[in-house]
């Protein structure tokens, strides 16, 4: 069947409420094929500590999304209908239709919409499963990520209760299944352990625990507690530098330190070197590239250096900072840059430098498990999608088990395809 028969017909959005309790958009694209309406729904999540080069995100100025329900019903709509259903080419039409630097006339967050539901709804017409159809449309090879389980939560997204965003348990495991079941029990080893140490704590905004402790180390030592020796985790950070930069004395400001550069690597450094941390993001400000040059000399081979707000899905930025060594790592967000077809690119150009691809989840999130398609559908090293204690984020790493079943389906599926292909062929020379 083929999906150039299919045309797109209706293209809607309506106003949804993120994991923050904020506005966000819900996008419905419907096609027609042989006389039958098929319609797909994507949700668009949102950032809060966000980089200064990320794409447009329209929002009416009291934090509403009229403006970008109209965007998509009234920019995108018109020019989609009675276009066939093929993603790449809706999303090259849409880039057309906005050719400012970071999709201000049109609103990254309203073409997102647009191009999830429009690749969901051609995987749907198709009869292929989301990551399959993203594993074809990327040429990426598909691969099972491993966990980024945020577990304790600071900076920006847990009024600065810890100096680093991002506390993250980095579980692998033969399985999907059994990576998603070890993460969930040291995370709840983690919460008991402060509970027994009498150490209270709120939940902060990606369901990651927000206790306040005294020192750099007291995060790190807990964490380190409860994965004991398993091979199988490791520690991750989100530092989200910018957080805690100020620009004018050009110092990093922790637990009532000011550290310059290269002090700062020398932290960072002692980190690695006492406990198993061996991914950190955005360790310096987005500003700041030499930091991040310099600490990817520093460190070597010892931890991942991951660009987020330094790179925010780019393709552009991404071959800029890789041409400079700055990274050895990428966070992926579609919503940084807008399409689905620009994500694949920026992930490309990442796997040209070498780098490792971390597909990942926005601090606002909705109940779409988009990402977690994505993170299967272009083989990511690793997926990050908060805590499984927020519904948001347990969506992802459910959709993920049931990805791995839909994987080993799919297997059987083809193998028994080629058998009859092949028992055709034998047929016909035979005959
Ligand atoms: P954000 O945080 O979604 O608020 O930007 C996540 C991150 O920094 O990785
Ligand atoms: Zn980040």
């Amino acid at each position: 069947m083929l999906t150039n028969d299919a045309k797109i017909i209706k293209c809607i959005a309506r106003q949804i409420l993120d994991s923050r309790g904020s506005a966000t958009i819900e996008v419905e694209i419907t096609a027609k094929l042989n006389g039958e309406e098929i319609s797909a729904k994507a949700a668009v999540p949102s950032g809060k500590s966000t980089g200064s080069e990320e794409a447009y995100e329209m929002r009416d100025a009291d934090g509403g999304v009229l403006q970008v329900i109209e965007s998509v019903e009234k920019k995108i709509a018109p020019e989609i209908l009675n276009q066939p259903l093929d993603s790449e080419q809706i999303d090259h039409l849409m880039l057309t239709l906005d050719t400012t630097r970071n999709k201000k006339n049109i609103g990254a967050n309203a073409m997102l919409g647009v191009s999830m539901a429009v690749i969901r709804l051609e995987a749907k017409v198709r009869k292929m499963p989301l990551w399959k159809i993203i594993s074809e449309k990327s040429r990426f090879p598909v691969g099972k990520p491993k966990l980024y389980m945020n577990t304790l939560n600071g900076g920006a997204h847990a009024d600065f209760c810890l100096p680093f965003q991002e506390y993250i348990l980095a579980v692998s495991g033969e399985t999907l299944a059994g990576a998603n079941e070890k993460a969930q029990a040291v995370f709840q080893k983690v919460k008991n352990k402060l509970d027994e140490k009498n150490i209270s704590y709120y939940t902060g905004d990606e369901g990651g625990l927000a206790p306040r402790l005294e020192t750099l180390d007291e995060p790190f030592q807990i964490l380190t507690d409860c994965i004991g020796d398993d091979p199988d985790i490791f520690i991750a950070i989100d530092a989200a530098a910018s957080e805690f930069y100020d620009e004018k004395s050009g110092t990093y400001e922790i637990l009532g330190n000011k550290y310059d550069r290269a002090n700062l690597i020398l932290i960072y450094d002692e980190l690695v070197k006492k406990f198993n941390l061996r991914s950190i993001e955005d360790p310096f400000d987005e500003k700041d590239f030499p930091g991040f040059l310099q600490i990817v000399k520093f460190l070597g081979e010892s931890a991942l250096v991951i660009g987020d707000d330094l790179t925010v899905t780019n393709p552009l930025l991404v071959k800029k900072y890789g041409e400079r060594k700055c990274a050895t790592g990428i966070i992926i967000k579609p919503n940084q840059i807008g399409t689905i077809l620009e994500t694949f690119e920026a992930i490309r150009e990442a796997r040209s430098f070498g780098w490792k691809i971390v597909v990942s989840h926005r601090s606002g999130e909705t109940m779409d498990s988009f990402i977690a398609d994505l993170a299967v559908g272009v083989g990511a090293f690793a997926i990050k999608a908060g805590a499984h204690t927020q519904p948001e984020r347990k969506a992802k790493y459910d959709r993920l088990v049931e990805i791995e079943k839909e994987m080993i389906q799919d297997e059987i599926a083809e193998k028994i395809k080629k058998e009859e292909a092949d028992k055709a062929r034998w047929r016909e020379i035979n005959s």
